[in-house]
């Protein structure tokens, strides 16, 4: 499971997982550029990991949803490692909003976001990829495409996008060693926090039978660094070499047992 010598982007490193995960990189020995559209936070976490070491890490600007941002700033990462081995991208946002309420801005600025541009840095990164021999490529779903989510209509019809694309990544591009799976997390972030933040109380009281309730590890979200980092190691690294098109939650057992 070590990832020395690993050429690794990831998104969404200015916080909640993708922090954890370009930290976790960079603990296990890689070389890795992280990207998101906060940059000064995004360049401080860089070099921080940077100089704990032992891998090295440093950022770049991106907006996932921008084809021209994403293919600019992964030549600029490419040409920097040397070559690309895995991405990870948990770069997403989150809206809340009813099936009767949402709006178009909201469902297409959903899409946009989270399913244009998982497709656009999945597309650039196996290019660059297939170029190296092959990688891993490590996206971001949610129990919320799995179940009905009635508080949250636009996320979670994205995140079944994303799913699906997934798994049709996967069995294209298997035959050039790149693996497509998909993360899907149940973690303590600025992401979870900020849309408990926004919920009344009914709405809470709701959230907690439905979400936390039902995560069978202690009933709470996890910790990005100690419960979703190894694991994003592990879909970084070759130990993980024969799976592919698998959504996977780390989610304290929330999917299977809820
Ligand atoms: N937190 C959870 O429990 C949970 C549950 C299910 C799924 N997820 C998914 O896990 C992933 C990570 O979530 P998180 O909780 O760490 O989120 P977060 O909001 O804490 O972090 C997301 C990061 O993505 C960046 N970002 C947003 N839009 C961007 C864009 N256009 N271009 C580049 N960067 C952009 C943000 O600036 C932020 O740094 C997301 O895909 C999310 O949908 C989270």
């Amino acid at each position: 499971m070590e990832l020395k010598g690993k050429r690794i982007i990831v998104t969404g490193s200015a916080r909640g997982m993708g922090e954890a995960t370009l930290r976790a990189y960079v603990q296990a020995g890689a070389h890795v550029i992280g990207m998101d559209v906060s940059d000064e936070d995004g360049a401080a976490l860089a070099e921080e990991a940077n100089k704990a070491g032992p891998g090295k890490a440093s950022y770049l600007h991106v907006d996932i949803a921008d084809i021209d941002s994403v293919e600019a700033a992964f030549s600029k990462a490419v040409e920097a490692l040397g070559g690309l081995d895995a991405l990870a991208h948990p770069a997403a946002i989150q809206r809340s909003s009813d099936a009767g309420d949402v709006t178009v801005e909201d469902w297409d600025l959903m899409f946009a976001v989270n399913v244009r541009g998982t497709m656009i840095t999945n597309q650039v990164a196996h290019r660059h990829m297939k170029v190296s021999g092959g990688g891993s490529i490590i996206n971001f779903g949610s129990i919320s495409g799995l179940r009905p989510e009635p508080s949250a209509a636009a996320y979670s019809a994205a995140k079944g996008a994303v799913h699906s694309w997934t798994r049709t990544a996967a069995g294209t591009w298997g035959v050039d060693n790149v693996r497509v799976n998909a993360i899907l997390p149940a973690m303590a972030t600025p992401m979870y926090l900020e849309a408990m933040a926004r919920t009344d109380e009914a709405g809470k009281e709701a959230a907690y039978w439905m979400n936390q309730r039902t995560i069978a590890m202690g009933r709470a979200y996890g910790d990005p660094d100690k419960d979703l980092g190894p694991v994003m190691v592990f879909f970084a690294s070759d130990a993980s070499r024969f799976i592919t098109g698998q959504l996977m939650p780390v989610d304290g057992g929330q999917t299977s047992v809820r």
